[in-house]
């Protein structure tokens, strides 16, 4: 049976079709909230031809949570924009009832697609058996998958995931989340225990298509769409990784931070001037405080900073000039300030 593929479909006919790999968008948990991924959108000229990213990702939402009364201020996790489409809500859990009514949720919020974390390595959320913990117990993952699928209905579901737990386990792992039918597969090249402390494992990739295509067939026949995760650094970088290994697609975290042009692999190229890049910092503060300033801390807007700021005479000052601040209001008076100190502001 061929797995529910909603708007996936339109990007195997535009463009897997034509040999052209997908590039999306990574979930980061305080990191890609509706602030950044607007951002994104907007200065990666998302949905137009010479823009990108093909595919949003929110950062990840308990879905335990979302059956809770914390309800309210989860949901404000998947605010979007839409300019944002398509866009994919990532949910966790490991009790597969609460991961129905979530999908469910997501469906009539209006989502693209849903994905379901599943190699997160955080501890609390392995706790709960969610994230990298599905890793150890495959029938709860499959339990998982198929309620989320019951719930999204006729949109997609998708899974994210890991090498192994301990040690690489793709043979024994990847099988059994494939049988759920899913029509996208992305993996992070990395084991749990690996973390993010060793490089992506890009040479595991072909291994990976092999077993994908075995089991799954060709894209065009219906066959699971795969993604590579790890260690992107450009569009261009992802589109290579893509086409020597084999998979139909990248995802991008952390090369995108401070970068909401990233997609945009014109711009990305010739790169922006420090001014040029200030600007879209304070705009990018002003929309996060804007959007997400009545629950949430400041600070999390800071660890941008550190992604806009650097790499130009006076970075380092700067930084920590920003890192005092506590609102976008000073944000943007101590960039004029900067701006205006270093004669890049006409007065
Ligand atoms: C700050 C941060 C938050 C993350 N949050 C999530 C998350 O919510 N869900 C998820 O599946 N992965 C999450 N990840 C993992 C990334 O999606 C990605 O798998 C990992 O960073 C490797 O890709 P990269 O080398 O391109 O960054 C997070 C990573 C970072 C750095």
């Amino acid at each position: 049976m061929n797995p529910v593929r909603g708007f996936w479909q339109r990007l195997i006919d535009e463009k897997l079709s034509n040999g052209d790999p997908l590039v999306v968008v990574a979930p980061m948990a305080d990191v890609t909230d509706v602030a950044f991924r607007s951002m994104i959108a907007k200065y990666s000229n998302m949905g137009e031809i010479d823009g990108g990213p093909d595919v949003m990702w929110t950062e990840f939402v308990s879905a335990n949570g979302l059956c809770s009364n914390g309800r309210e201020i989860l949901k404000r996790d998947l605010e979007y924009s839409e300019l944002e489409r398509p866009i994919v809500a990532q949910l966790f859990t490991s009790t597969p009832e609460n991961m129905r009514q979530a999908a469910v949720l997501c469906r009539q919020l209006g989502f693209d697609g849903i994905d379901i974390n599943m190699g997160c390595p955080d501890k609390s959320i392995e706790k709960q058996g969610a994230g990298a913990g599905h890793i150890k117990d495959w029938k709860t993952a499959q339990a998982v998958i198929r309620a989320a699928q019951e719930g999204a209905g006729n949109i997609p579901v998708s899974v994210k995931t890991r090498l192994g737990y301990n040690k690489v386990e793709i043979m024994q792992w990847l099988p059994k989340l494939l049988e759920c039918n899913i029509p996208v597969l992305t993996v992070h090249l990395r084991t749990r225990k690996e973390m993010s402390k060793v490089d992506a494992h890009w040479d595991m990739m072909p291994e990976i298509v092999k077993l994908v295509r075995e089991m799954t067939g060709e894209v065009k026949d219906g066959g699971t769409i795969i993604l590579g995760n790890g260690d992107i650094t450009s569009v261009k970088d992802g589109k290579e990784k893509a086409r020597i290994t084999g998979c139909d697609g990248v995802m991008i975290g952390r090369g995108i931070f401070g970068t909401p042009w990233f997609f945009n692999e014109a711009e990305f190229e010739k790169g922006k001037s420090v001014e040029e890049r200030l600007r879209i910092l304070v705009e990018h503060t002003k929309l996060y405080e804007e959007k997400l300033g009545d629950i949430k801390s400041f600070a999390i807007m800071k660890k941008h900073y550190k992604a806009y700021v650097n790499g130009f005479d006076g970075a380092k000052e700067l930084r920590m000039e920003l890192m005092e601040c506590n609102n976008a209001k000073e944000i943007e008076e101590r960039i004029n300030a900067y701006l205006i100190e270093n004669k890049k502001l006409a007065v």
